[in-house]
């Protein structure tokens, strides 16, 4: 009796176990950073081959929601480089939420400069 309590009790936590929520920062870093960098300025190999690059995110003139629209749809669904990947399947709507923030959070975070409005 005590055993069969025990382990219904061990099955209803690990179904309840949810995923940890990750950070914007984090999934940045696992998804986004290998084309728009660690820094998300845009240094890297693959900004110095494709055209256009990915661009430096601190200095994007998108709004949140048209960060989320390219996030979500990818390049290719607003009309732009199909390179930059569509993310609406990839992650879940968490990751997308947090990863939306995190980038328009970056926005005129370079010394100076302010982010400059882009014509689309
Ligand atoms: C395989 C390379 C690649 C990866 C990985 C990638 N991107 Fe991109 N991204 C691009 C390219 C290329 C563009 C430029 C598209 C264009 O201008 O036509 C771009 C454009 C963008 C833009 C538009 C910026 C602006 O101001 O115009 C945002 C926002 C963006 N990416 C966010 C992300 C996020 C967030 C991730 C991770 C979830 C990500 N990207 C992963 C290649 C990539």
């Amino acid at each position: 009796m005590r055993t069969a309590l025990m382990f219904a009790m061990l099955l209803t936590c690990a179904g309840a176990q949810a995923e940890p929520a990750r950070s914007g920062d984090q999934v940045f870093k696992a998804n986004c950073a290998r084309c728009h960098g660690a820094q998300a300025d845009g240094d890297t190999p693959i900004a110095k081959v494709v055209k256009p690059p990915p661009p430096d995110l601190r200095r994007s003139g998108l709004s949140e929601a048209q960060i989320r629209e390219i996030v979500t749809h990818g390049g290719e669904g607003v009309g732009r480089s199909p390179i930059m990947p569509n993310w609406g399947f990839q992650l879940s709507t968490q990751d997308i939420d947090a990863v939306v923030a995190y980038v328009n959070g970056l926005k005129g975070r370079v010394d100076g400069v302010k982010s400059a409005a882009r014509s689309q």
